[in-house]
């Protein structure tokens, strides 16, 4: 057992010093923000995530987990991992800001050969620059170890005690081995690395999968135009071992806290350093072009959009989790608005608070029915389970228009047409009343022409 301490207490401080007390570790857990703390403090968990609460209420049981929002005059653990927010600046920067106060409080607290571990997601050179403070803070010896975190809101307990891979980098071969030792029941490659390359393994691995969505989504509006069926092409896709079949789900594209302010922060720092991140810049504009996308089907299937009510099922950025930063669901909530909608939002773990934080002018419903009731539209924005099994007849009779556009491809096609509803989702084959499918010798013609 080690005695480690984790500053942030969020999405993924929380989960990793769950994880580390029930890998038997002694946690020492602080948070700036009082609030949350006493919340962790009675072993409940500040955020919806599945797993999480057990893990805390036995880690706060067996002693394991001691929270506080102050932080202590002398760090009895020699491993400090920072964990906290590093959201988007105004310029498309990561902002670093909370790490750098909570490097400030910690390295003069520290003691002799400790090692500061980096969890949070933070620009190439990071590393660099905490060592620095530290060395200038008077701690005396420590060592600085990248070890960027790859969890999955949603599956986050799953995902950090069976992860993929553990990158560690650092150039301190033995700082490494002290925080590979820490993960020592977990099974997984370890890769060793610089501290620079860690990092940069964060941005990239977060952008490719950014960039997989991107492209799948693309590709949908291709399908759309031609006729054929992205959830059969990207079954088909997925099957080929070197593409797999993860991360190629059409809808309304990507978003939560992670990928918008990473991929831009990656385009930021590309750009600074003088290489035209081309591609990056194509992965946002197509992200951003699938709501607008969503929005023109709502717009022309209702022949218009100014007073019609549209019910939005979903807030969260994805399902099984309550995190609304850059949900697409909300961004939707709040385009339709512009364009005169009224639209009231049903999701099953956010609070409403949040849902009007974000979009004032939003109605909440406590249920989708009551979302639904006389809406003339009815939008599927989040993947959550409880809107796939959907009672299509009940919704049939409540609703004022039977439409449904579902933006996450998430229901049956055939059984939606049957109880009776207009259906539209992205890039499946076009429905009754959908678009007339080109001429295949319209597109020979073109190809021809073009030779
Ligand atoms: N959320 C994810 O799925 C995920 C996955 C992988 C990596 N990351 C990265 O991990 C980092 C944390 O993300 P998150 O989603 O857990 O953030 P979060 O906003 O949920 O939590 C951050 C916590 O840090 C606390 N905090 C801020 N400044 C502090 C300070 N000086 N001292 C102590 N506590 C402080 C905040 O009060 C907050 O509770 C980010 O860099 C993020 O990019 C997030």
């Amino acid at each position: 057992m080690t005695r480690i301490a984790v500053i942030g207490c969020g999405y993924v401080g929380a989960v990793s010093a769950a994880c580390f007390a029930e890998l038997g570790h002694d946690v020492d857990c602080i948070d700036t923000d009082p609030a949350r703390i006493s919340v962790l403090k009675r072993g409940e968990s500040p955020i919806h995530e599945p797993g999480l609460e057990t893990l805390l209420k036995r880690g706060v049981e067996r002693g394991r987990l001691h929270f506080s929002s102050d932080y202590p005059d002398v760090f009895e653990a020699k491993i400090v991992f920072i964990a906290v927010n590093t959201p988007e600046s105004h310029e498309g920067a990561a902002d670093i800001r909370a790490v750098r106060d909570a490097i400030t409080l910690v390295a003069p607290r520290l003691k002799y050969g400790s090692v500061i571990v980096n969890k949070s997601t933070v620009p190439i050179g990071t590393g660099e620059l905490v060592s620095g403070m530290a060395r200038r803070s008077g701690c005396g010896a420590i060592s600085v170890v990248s070890n960027p975190e790859f969890l999955r809101e949603g599956s986050a307990i799953r995902d950090f005690m069976m992860p993929d891979r553990l990158v560690l980098g650092s150039d301190d071969p033995a700082a490494i081995d002290t925080v590979a030792a820490l993960y020592g029941n977990i099974e997984a490659p370890v890769l060793r690395t610089d501290i620079r390359t860690a990092e940069m393994i964060k941005y990239a691995s977060n952008a490719f999968l950014a960039t997989k969505i991107s492209f799948i989504n693309e590709i949908a509006a291709i399908c759309e135009s031609l006729g054929a069926d992205i959830s059969e092409v990207a079954r088909g896709m997925g099957m080929d071992a070197r593409i797999g079949n993860r991360f190629l789900g059409a809808g309304l594209g990507w978003g939560g806290s992670c990928f918008p302010k990473d991929v831009r922060a990656l385009a930021h720092m590309a750009a600074v350093h003088g290489t035209h991140p081309q591609l990056l810049r194509s992965v946002m504009d197509i992200n951003a072009g699938q709501r607008l996308r969503t929005v023109q089907k709502v717009r022309e299937a209702l022949g218009g959009l100014d007073r019609r009510r549209i019910a939005i099922l979903g807030a969260s950025f994805k399902a099984d989790t309550d995190d609304t930063r850059n949900s697409p669901a909300l961004e939707l909530a709040s385009l339709l608005h512009l364009e005169g909608a009224s639209v009231v939002v049903y999701d099953p773990v956010v609070l409403a608070e949040r849902i009007t934080e974000a979009v004032p002018e939003a109605a909440v419903a406590r249920s989708v029915m009551s979302a639904a009731q006389d809406a003339d539209a009815v939008i599927v924005a989040t993947e959550w389970q409880e809107f796939a099994d959907i009672d299509l007849g009940a919704l049939g009779d409540v609703v004022a228009q039977r439409l449904i556009i579902d933006a996450r491809n998430l229901l049956d096609p055939v059984a939606v047409r049957s109880a009776g509803f207009e259906y539209h989702c992205l890039g499946r084959p076009a429905s009754e009343g959908g678009p007339v499918l080109p001429s295949v010798a319209k597109a020979f013609a073109v190809a021809g022409g073009a030779s």
